[in-house]
């Protein structure tokens, strides 16, 4: 049965090879002072930036840069931003880049008019912004974390060895995102790769949680395969417009929170995945695949019918003749395969964890309670020793 709840998603979306005209729309909407916020560089090398700059220009923008947001971006780094945008008096923050520039971007929205410690108020204490939000738009250029239409923003504290997520209501979400397929075309392919394993495991995480009859399991199943099927034309021809611009559109919806509504949902392997990231500063969708298997054989006799009807709906797999149990094996060696061939790093190993480090991840693994089974730390450390 479904639960109750409300909806709104208030990000508006420009998608397509013109959707950076969409700038021009919104920009007049916003203040003259805009603060540019970009990553390590990427924007300057394929044009993106240059393309930017000059609409900015031309919209009569005084443009206050903040580059250097490395993936996975540090609290550090956020105070940094906090200061840039301060000094600017930004009126409007417009992020270039992906999950991690976007994530970047809402949190220093939210900290720029707050006198607390940001990573203590909104990642520690999980708190809402209780200042003037200060409005974020996304020009995206790396596919998989959602951001682009979510509230979601991921902090990583390095002294602390924590990489924490805070979900933060409509007020924060993007105002417009301008989704363009061909400006992911000059991504490295383990980007690449690593950004669908992102979206197949948002999809996941909310997939394998609950036993209704739920709309958003058919459409969940059908976001899968759309996937699938365009993430193995992409990985042998990464200029294929049809197969970037579906996975670029799946990316979004898997993460937008229209599937979890009505539903629980379990984010065990973010909560994994990110424990990972902390102690190894490791690719995001990368620490996930790595960990997946392992987390999903442990709970699969915990929620056996979903992992069968995952196996049917999703992999293509036969039950005739076959346990609940056989079929919902055989789905998940078909997703470990398949994995494999696409060129997802399957161990902890190639990431950087070492058995030494085992004690200090689990340590920094958030324990969630809406998946198949509640994991203790034993379970959790067990897990990791298989994912070496
Ligand atoms: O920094 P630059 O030079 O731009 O290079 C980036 C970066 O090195 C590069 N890149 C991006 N677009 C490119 C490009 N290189 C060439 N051409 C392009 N067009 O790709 C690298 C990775 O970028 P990043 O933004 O870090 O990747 P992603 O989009 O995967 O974001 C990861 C972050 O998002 C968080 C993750 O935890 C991680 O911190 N997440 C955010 C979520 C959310 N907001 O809801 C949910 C996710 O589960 C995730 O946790
Ligand atoms: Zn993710």
């Amino acid at each position: 049965m479904l639960g109750n709840f409300t909806y709104c998603n208030p990000t508006k979306l420009y998608f397509g090879k013109d959707a950076l005209d969409g700038l021009n729309e919104e920009l007049p909407k916003y203040g003259k002072n805009v603060l540019l916020v970009y990553g390590g560089g990427s924007i300057k090398k394929n044009g993106i930036y240059d393309k930017v700059v000059a609409i900015l220009k031309a919209n009569g923008k005084n443009i206050f840069e903040d580059a250097g947001v490395m993936p996975n971006p540090t609290s550090d780094k956020l105070n940094e931003g906090v200061e840039r945008a301060k000094k600017a008096k930004a009126d409007f923050i417009l992020a270039v880049g992906g999950g991690s520039v976007c994530d970047y971007a809402k949190a220093v929205s939210v900290s720029v008019h707050c006198n607390d410690d940001p990573w203590e108020k909104y990642f520690i204490r999980f708190e809402e912004p209780s200042c003037n939000i200060i409005p974020v738009g996304c020009v995206l250029t790396m596919v998989g974390t959602g951001s682009e239409m979510n509230g979601g923003s991921v902090i990583t504290n390095h002294s602390q060895k924590l990489k924490i997520g805070h979900v933060f209501g409509e007020n924060v979400f993007p105002k417009f995102s301008v989704l363009n397929p061909e400006f992911t075309y000059t991504l490295p392919k383990y980007q690449m790769v690593s950004g669908i394993y992102d979206i197949m495991s948002h999809i996941l995480e909310q997939y394998f949680s609950g036993e209704d009859d739920n709309t958003s399991d058919y459409i969940m199943e059908g976001l899968l395969r759309s996937l699938v099927h365009s993430a193995n034309i992409a990985v042998k021809n990464p200029n294929d417009y049809e197969a970037r611009s579906n996975i670029m559109w799946i990316a979004t919806w898997a993460l937008n929170t229209l599937v979890a509504k009505g539903k629980t949902t379990d984010w065990e392997v973010h909560m994994l995945g990110q424990a990972v990231g902390a102690h190894t500063d490791a690719t995001h969708g990368m620490t996930l695949a790595a960990v997946s298997m392992p987390y999903y054989r442990y709970i699969m006799p915990y929620g056996l019918k979903k992992f069968a009807r995952y196996a049917v709906n999703v992999w293509g797999v036969n039950p005739d003749g076959k346990t609940e149990q056989q079929t919902a094996e055989q789905g998940l060696a078909a997703m470990e395969s398949w994995m494999k061939s696409v060129g997802l790093v399957m161990n902890i190993t190639e990431l950087g964890a070492t058995e030494q480090m085992l004690d200090g991840i689990t340590e920094s693994t958030l324990i969630m309670d809406g998946g198949y089974k509640v994991l203790n730390k034993t379970e959790i450390r067990s897990i990791y020793q298989q994912s070496l």
